[in-house]
């Protein structure tokens, strides 16, 4: 199949942020939701995939009649999603088409570290990377994007992400929805700041560098305040929170309830029923919502309800993302599964070593274990297949008493083994790889190093990471 890129259909007319929102605080949704397409797998052996990929400039109608100046992968904003399946090898070329440096990095892959795209594999201008690597993981909605040192909060932000999502054997034989596109649908969630002349450019105030970016404009998948049909039945969401600095509390405008799947690493054992859930940057989570209820022609909304967490949106309460409409198609109505997968749990009396990890600073000081990132420096060393506990800590600092930061280790899936000594919520039950620690919190992680190289740990607001908050550890 070609790649067909993002296509950004206009139908109503929306002509700033304004105008998404009326008194009554409901959207005029305008375009549908474009749909990323499934990149192309370039070799015809079942068992190896080879992936074509081009980070590039490009010119995106974020705003009606206007073109804003954007970053993609073989397109003008977001990339193809990457499908792959356990055990399959995997080799990518990945061209670097822009003016400045990028790297690509494989957030939530268990890879070694020369092919973990971190800030060591710099590519240049015109420069192509090669990784390879074999799939060793479970089904799960992973993603990629960028990670240059001091520009990746600008890459990412200006439109480089996408996701890469790995099947196997349970996701296949789960009876949830699984057809890309028709009840299986991928949201990637990002707020910016689009100016009256409809650009996206990142221009970060002091507050965002210092707190992490908000902005005022929602985009889920690259379309502000987009529309979809949805099957009168059930429908699986693959979220995204890509956002630099926003953490969200989803929810759906009538209350509905629905039923989480999967968290960064795969699925949890048994669905999660909620009505509404948090996602900090970088945080992936699958919910199966049902429709079946609802008439067609109904039209319910994704919101983000807010909440202590998010700056900006206090005052002014919900804040609604994209519109999901009924439609007459009605697929087979499943059953909301009992049990999804089995999750060998890690012991903690396994666990060879155990590691403080300290965040600390709001503002211009930001460090993990009171250090700021060098690239030169290795913070921790690991040993190959020891099973570690970290603890991960948001030290209470400055007169507003901190803030959350979420904590992501790279070329791992972790557990959660407590919050301040209780248990991990259910829909914490599952893999991670990144982790929402509140401010005077204690984390304990633990996972098993099963990659050599060398990785980042960081906390993701991407902003904070360009700051230097960040460490490496190496396994050897
Ligand atoms: Cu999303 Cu260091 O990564
Ligand atoms: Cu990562
Ligand atoms: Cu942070």
């Amino acid at each position: 199949a070609a790649i067909i890129g993002v296509i950004l259909l206009l139908t109503n007319v929306i002509s700033d942020e304004e105008s998404t929102k009326d008194d009554t605080n409901s959207v005029v949704s305008s375009k549908p939701l474009p749909i990323p397409p499934i990149l192309e797998d370039k070799d015809p052996d079942p068992n190896r995939a080879e992936f074509h990929l081009t980070a590039q400039k490009g010119k995106t109608e974020i705003l009606d009649g206007i073109e804003s100046d954007t970053l993609g992968y073989n397109g003008n904003i977001l990339g193809p999603v990457i499908r792959v399946r356990e055990g399959e090898k995997v080799a990518v070329k990945m061209k670097n088409s822009l003016d400045d440096p990028t790297t690509l990095h494989w957030h939530g892959l268990r890879v070694d570290g020369e092919n973990d795209g971190g800030p060591h594999s710099g590519i240049m201008p015109g420069d192509t990377w090669e990784p390879e690597f074999t799939i060793e993981q479970p089904a799960a909605t992973l993603w990629y994007h960028p990670h240059m040192m001091q520009s990746t909060a600008k890459q990412v932000y200006e439109g480089l992400a996408g996701l890469f999502i790995i099947e196997d054997e349970v996701s296949d034989s789960l009876a949830i929805p699984k057809e890309y596109g028709v009840n299986d649908f991928p949201l990637i969630i990002q707020d910016k700041n689009i100016d009256k002349d409809g650009n996206m450019k990142y221009e970060p105030g002091m507050n965002d560098i210092m707190m992490g970016l908000y902005g005022s404009s929602f985009l889920v998948n690259g379309a502000i305040n987009p529309f979809l049909e949805v099957p009168q039945g059930m429908v699986r969401l693959r979220l995204l929170n890509g956002s630099n600095g926003r953490t969200y509390h989803f929810e759906l405008s009538n209350g509905q309830k629905f039923y989480q799947i999967a968290t960064d690493g795969g699925f949890l054992e048994k669905p999660v029923e909620m009505t509404s859930l948090q996602m900090s940057p970088a945080e992936r989570a699958e919910i199966l919502v049902d429709f079946s209820e609802l008439k067609p022609g109904e039209r319910i909304k994704l919101i983000d309800s807010g909440s202590e967490l998010s700056r900006t949106v206090t005052d002014e309460g919900a804040v609604e993302l994209m519109e999901l409409i009924v439609s007459e198609e009605s697929t087979e109505v499943y059953e909301i599964p009992e049990q999804l997968t089995k999750i060998d749990r890690y012991d903690v009396e396994q666990a060879n070593v155990t590691r403080d990890m300290v965040l600390a600073g709001v503002g211009a000081t930001l460090t993990i274990n009171d250090k700021t990132m060098d690239m030169t420096r290795i913070d921790e060393e690991v040993k190959l297949n020891d099973t570690e506990i970290w603890v991960v800590t948001n030290q209470r600092t400055g007169t507003q008493g901190g803030m959350p930061h979420p904590f992501h280790l790279h070329g791992v899936q972790f557990q959660v083994l407590d919050r301040d000594g209780n248990p991990p919520a259910e829909n914490e039950t599952g893999w991670k790889d990144t982790i929402l620690v509140h401010p005077g919190e204690t984390i304990r992680i633990i996972t098993k190093f099963e990659h050599i190289g060398i990785f980042m740990y960081h906390c993701h607001i991407l902003e904070h990471e360009d700051a230097g908050m960040m460490g490496q550890y190496e396994v050897k």
